[in-house]
């Protein structure tokens, strides 16, 4: 059985976004394959210290985006749920494809310059190299799948060029420890599905729906409970044309094509599909479905993480269990790994 890794960060406000490009999506994949979802609490420490609250706020959004998992409808029993930073190997790998990588790939990378903004000098140096650790993640247990988001697409490619640059710098070594073919890393997959992979702000139609929106009717939150939702559905941007009864209709419309892909997302719909149904009809109408839509789907979902995040000792247990089980595999992964580059260990 093939495996799948994926990640989300633990800095708050998760949204119909990260739910729709990504939860859903790691969600259909217990059925085919052995998953493997991450809490990437590393990842979150890239930016600065504000932005992602310190160490208390830090630990109860890990238990948050566990609880999220597990209400989406994820089972950390036949799968691992866990967080990054207790399996060292995950920085332990990034370090060496650190010197796999190279820093003009690196300097390709769009959502470096985004999150750094124009002060780039004083980001991070963690936030430069954010893509390189995600490549450890994937590959420390040697994942083929990875359920993302379409903005993680080009993270992914590098992903693919660090698999790619190590197997070939290393490729006498990798065969001399039994891997005939050379291939030490496989070439991770992007698995970018469904008719939501790119949710846009509620706001704005061309801009990302994001967890550090400033404002919050840009996103619908997990959390959210259905006054807020109605609100924010019904404030939601649109445009004065009745929505198109074919999906061609909605290529300059970005608020109308966001709207109809949200619904069809929730509704595991297609786009046309819903088309048929309230095409040429008012945004009104529309949005009142959608809201009823949003409630069903995203409402016991939000019930039961409050429920999970209740007990923070068994959303903890979940996490520890898991990383004991993630560890196994990397452990696994690093000892091989050392001995391909050459560095001495205990046998
Ligand atoms: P994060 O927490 O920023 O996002 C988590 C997932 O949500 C997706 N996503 C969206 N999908 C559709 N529309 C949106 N508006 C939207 N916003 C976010 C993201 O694509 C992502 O799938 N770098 C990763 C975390 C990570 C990771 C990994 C992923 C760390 N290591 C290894 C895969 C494999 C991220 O974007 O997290």
């Amino acid at each position: 059985v093939e495996r799948v890794f994926s990640g989300v960060q633990p800095t708050g406000n998760l949204h119909l976004g990260n739910y729709l490009g990504a939860i859903v999506n790691f969600v259909k994949m217990q059925e085919t394959h052995n998953c493997i979802y991450c809490v990437v609490d590393m990842h979150a420490i890239t930016m600065p210290i504000d932005v992602w609250g310190g160490p208390a706020e830090l630990a109860r959004n890990t238990r948050e985006v566990t609880a999220a998992f597990i209400a989406a409808g994820i089972d950390p029993k036949k799968h691992i749920v866990f967080n990054q930073s207790q399996v060292s190997g995950h920085a332990e790998l990034a370090w060496i494809f650190n010197c796999v990588a190279r820093i003009g790939w690196l300097n390709r990378m769009t959502q470096f310059k985004e999150k750094a903004g124009k002060d780039r000098e004083n980001a991070s140096v963690g936030l430069y190299d954010y893509p390189v650790l995600m490549a450890a993640d994937i590959l420390l247990y040697r994942a083929t799948h990875v359920p993302v988001g379409e903005d993680q697409k080009q993270h992914l490619e590098l992903s693919r060029d660090i698999a790619q640059k190590f197997n070939n710098d290393f490729g006498d070594s990798i065969r001399a420890q039994g891997f005939g073919d050379g291939l030490f890393f496989p070439l991770p997959e992007p698995l970018i599905t469904g008719p939501a992979t790119r949710v846009m702000s509620l706001r704005d139609g061309t801009k990302k729906m994001s967890k550090s929106d400033a404002s919050d009717y840009s996103r619908i939150n997990l959390t959210d409970d259905a006054d807020t939702i109605a609100q924010k559905v019904r404030k939601a941007k649109t445009d004065p044309e009745p929505l198109p009864t074919e999906e061609k209709g909605l290529e300059t419309r970005p608020e109308a094509d966001n709207l109809v892909g949200i619904y069809a997302a929730l509704s595991n719909r297609h786009k046309a599909d819903v088309l048929r149904e309230f095409g040429g009809g008012q945004f009104s109408s529309f949005k009142s479905a959608l809201v009823e839509l949003c409630v069903t789907k995203l409402g016991p979902i939000a019930a039961e993480m409050k429920r999970l995040t209740a007990d923070p000792g068994y959303v903890e247990s979940v996490l520890v269990d898991g990383a004991e089980r993630a560890q196994a595999i990397a452990a696994e992964t690093m000892k091989t790994a050392r001995d391909i580059v050459g560095f001495i260990r205990k046998h």
